[in-house]
């Protein structure tokens, strides 16, 4: 037959060179538009953007800070809701020094951050969308805050640990907090992870001691909840719930999975703690050849682990309202795992080996002694502590490759590899290759500060096993740099690449990887790589799109027959030392401070 069109899977295209540019740069046969900015009108009666007017109304209607996560469900043919994260915001950025009072902006960060569902229709090149702006055409658009209710689910709905004196039941939580990464379910709802959680709160006085378990570190501690005497929110002055000392179990509602239905915007969202609750980058399910929902989630910290769920229940495939809400309940239980991984030997000359999902809990019977199913699931990093699982170098996005089945985690770096975490076969780096600024000379460093992406085969090509393979597909950094590995690939064809954060699919199976961390790593701005994994062009890492400076590049999505890819440049500016009056980055160059915004990305007509 004829050659199909030219797509983002088979374009043949000039890698992008590392820059440090205030501008989303792409190959040129590509261009791009911004579809939506921190402060565009999301519901009715929102207010034009203005930074010195901000109010709590007006940030409630308007699209929040620092978009992350962006997931799309289409709602017919040339209009689709698109869902995004807010993960977290930055006073010193945001806002005019001097401008707003101390409780004011405690206030406007609170609700700044949460979920944005906004209603885009196609654009006039085929793969370009825009937000629809006539706000009453646009009746699924949402905006979910610090004050929306959230329904806890599974079997720690409800536990001692998750009451408060607003909720003495431990069953509705208000607010979704740091929203990271997350994942679109085959039945059209959207996961977000709750990341940095802890951060938020504080007290005045002295932090309690968390909860523990049978010689188990203090939860608080466990967590990274402390005083946090330089943080500059202070939300614990003006809600009591972000008071530690007032509010002990508060933090314990945080942490979780969270599910939104976009295409119903009255439906209440969901936590669910059958998922487990640590530092959720995200979560991604991929039905199981048996029927079973399998949800990959890593916990992003130094040394933290990567765990799968696996559903009791079906997935029911069949396009019924019924079946719909039968799917819908799936993460409610099922059992957790925590992942191990044993290496063969690098005298083969590569870090691979075998692994096992070792049983945390099912919804029913703890699998940790000393702890109960609801202990598991509260507080998971504990209960994983005592089974013995793989500290890795940061767990990112996990996620399954639908074209050869595989499992692919980013582990986006570990300074402290090699001194605080012992190398081993799955984490193997403990010096590397940087530099810092593009063009200056490679030196080596401390620990693994250019990440990986692993590998994970399941045997038998079954995710519900507990048993797989695995395999460090790159070993990221500068090419030149003696340490790094593109699945075997000429290492003089590949663009450098540092601090792999988020990933994504095209239909051809290729991998779409996006960066967070390049500028400290490698000296240069952060941005989007395509690489396939399989084929004789496998490990070859190219530069797609590199983004303003100072952000990192969230998203990625690439959707619709692969015309279409959606990103979302992060944090533009942020710098140390940059501030709203002396901005780093101007992106995207609407006012003379910096707007993180979500963009997508098309082949020019
Ligand atoms: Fe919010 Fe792990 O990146
Ligand atoms: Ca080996
Ligand atoms: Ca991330
Ligand atoms: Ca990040």
């Amino acid at each position: 037959g004829a050659p199909g069109p030219t797509t983002l899977a088979n374009a043949r295209f000039r890698s992008v060179a590392p820059n440090r540019r205030d501008a989303v740069v792409l190959p040129d046969q590509f261009d791009h538009d911004v579809i939506i900015r921190w402060g565009d009108p999301v519901l009715p009666g929102a207010p034009d953007f203005d930074v010195r007017n901000l109010t709590v109304a007006a940030v409630k209607k308007q699209f929040g800070y620092n978009n992350d996560y962006v997931g799309v469900v289409p709602i017919g043919k040339d209009r689709a809701v698109m869902v995004v994260n807010h993960e977290y915001d930055d006073i010193g950025l945001m806002y005019p020094q001097g401008h707003y009072s101390q409780r004011d902006l405690a206030r406007l960060g609170m609700y700044t951050h949460g979920i944005s569902v906004v209603t885009i229709k196609r654009g006039k090149v085929p793969g370009s969308w825009r937000r629809v702006k006539d706000l009453t055409k646009a009746p699924k658009n949402r905006r979910i805050t610090v004050e929306t209710r959230f329904k806890m689910t599974g079997p720690a709905a409800g536990s001692d640990w998750l009451k408060t004196s607003d909720d003495p039941t431990g069953s509705v939580v208000k607010g979704t907090l740091n929203n990271c990464a997350g994942g679109t379910t085959p039945w059209g709802t959207v996961l977000s992870g709750e990341e940095n959680f802890n951060q938020y709160f504080n007290t005045e006085g002295t932090v309690p001691t968390g909860p523990t378990f049978g010689g188990a570190k203090d939860s608080y501690a466990r967590y990274g909840i402390r005083s946090n005497s330089s943080d500059p929110r202070n939300w614990h002055d003006v809600d009591d719930r972000f008071d530690l000392e007032k509010e002990p179990n508060e933090p314990h509602r945080f942490g979780w999975i969270v599910e939104v239905d976009p295409l119903r915007p009255k439906s209440q969202p969901r936590k669910h703690t059958m998922l487990g609750r640590f530092k959720h980058e995200g979560a991604n399910v991929v039905i199981a050849d048996n029927g079973r929902a399998v949800v990959y989630s890593g916990d992003d910290e130094r040394g933290d682990y990567i765990y799968k769920f696996v559903s009791e229940e079906r997935y029911d495939p069949r396009k019924t309202a019924r079946a719909r809400n039968h799917n819908k309940r799936l993460l409610e239980a099922g059992t957790l795992y925590v992942a191990k991984f044993t290496g063969d030997g690098l005298e083969d000359g590569v870090s691979d080996g075998t692994g096992k999902w070792i049983k945390l809990c099912s919804d029913r019977e703890s699998f940790v002694p000393g702890m109960t199913v609801e202990e598991v699931l509260t507080f998971t990093r504990l209960a994983a502590d005592k089974v013995g699982p793989t500290q890795m170098d940061r767990p990112e996005d996990v996620e399954v490759n639908l074209v050869n089945g595989k499992v692919y985690a980013a582990l986006t770096n570990n300074s402290q590899r090699g001194s605080t975490f012992p190398a081993d076969e799955a984490n193997p780096v403990t010096s590397c290759g940087t530099r810092t600024s593009p063009g200056a000379p490679l030196e080596m460093k401390s620990g693994n500060r250019n990440g990986y992406v692993l590998e994970m085969t399941p045997d038998d090509g079954d995710h519900t096993r507990s048993t797989f393979t695995w395999d460090l597909f790159l070993i990221c950094g500068d090419p030149e740099s003696p340490e790094t590995y593109f699945a075997g690939f000429d290492k003089s064809k590949v663009s450098r690449i540092s601090c792999p954060d988020n990933l994504a699919w095209d239909s051809s199976g290729n991998l779409w990887i996006s960066t967070d961390g390049a500028a400290a790593g490698l000296g240069h701005n952060d941005g989007l790589f395509r690489v396939p994994t399989s084929g004789p062009e496998r490990g070859r890492v190219q530069q797609f799109l590199t983004v303003p400076k100072g952000a990192e590049c969230c998203g990625p999505l690439v959707t619709d027959d692969d015309r279409s890819l959606f990103f979302a440049p992060q944090h533009p500016g942020e710098i140390d030392g940059a501030t709203f009056a002396e901005p780093a980055s101007t992106w995207p160059h609407t006012d003379d401070f910096p707007r993180p915004s979500v963009c997508v990305a098309f082949r020019k007509a």
